[in-house]
């Protein structure tokens, strides 16, 4: 079974290490999407804090991530993601539960495996640690 995930590790943490291990645990190859930096500035409304060749490169260097590929921007989040699952037959997806409700994902016909989020750790707050 193909898992796949998608995230903007902007920066890469903790919390992000514990899905993608959790996730790879669960299949038999993980293909990772990284928001690319214009999908950061559309769909979060901010600046990335490092550039998408930088992200890939940190994603690339865990273990668990056996194929890494940038999430360009489409029309939606959903498209996005279907333009590039199109080309898999059979796949899962792992996602955060704090996706829960909001998932782009959601209806692309695989099953969608909701694990639960790392308390206390974000790329939110290591930004704001790092401008301080
Ligand atoms: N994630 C997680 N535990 C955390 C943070 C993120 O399991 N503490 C998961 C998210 O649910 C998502 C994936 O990691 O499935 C990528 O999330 P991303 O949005 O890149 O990380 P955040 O830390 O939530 O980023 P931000 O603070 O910028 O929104």
């Amino acid at each position: 079974m193909i898992g796949v995930t998608f995230g903007a590790f902007d920066p890469l943490h903790y919390g992000h290490i514990r899905l993608l291990k959790r996730a790879r645990a669960r299949c038999d190859f993980l293909i990772v999407g990284v928001s690319s930096d214009e999908y950061i500035r559309k769909f979060k409304n901010r600046e990335p804090f490092q550039p998408l060749k930088k992200r890939m490169e940190t994603v690339r260097a865990v273990r668990y991530a056996d194929l890494v590929f940038p999430q360009e921007i489409m029309t939606t989040p959903q498209r996005a993601k279907e333009s590039f699952l199109r080309k898999i037959k059979e796949f899962r997806i792992f996602v955060g539960s704090d996706w829960k409700g909001k998932f782009s994902g959601e209806g692309l016909g695989c099953e969608v495996v909701y694990l639960p989020r790392t308390r206390n750790i974000s790329s939110t707050k290591i930004r704001k640690w790092s401008a301080q």
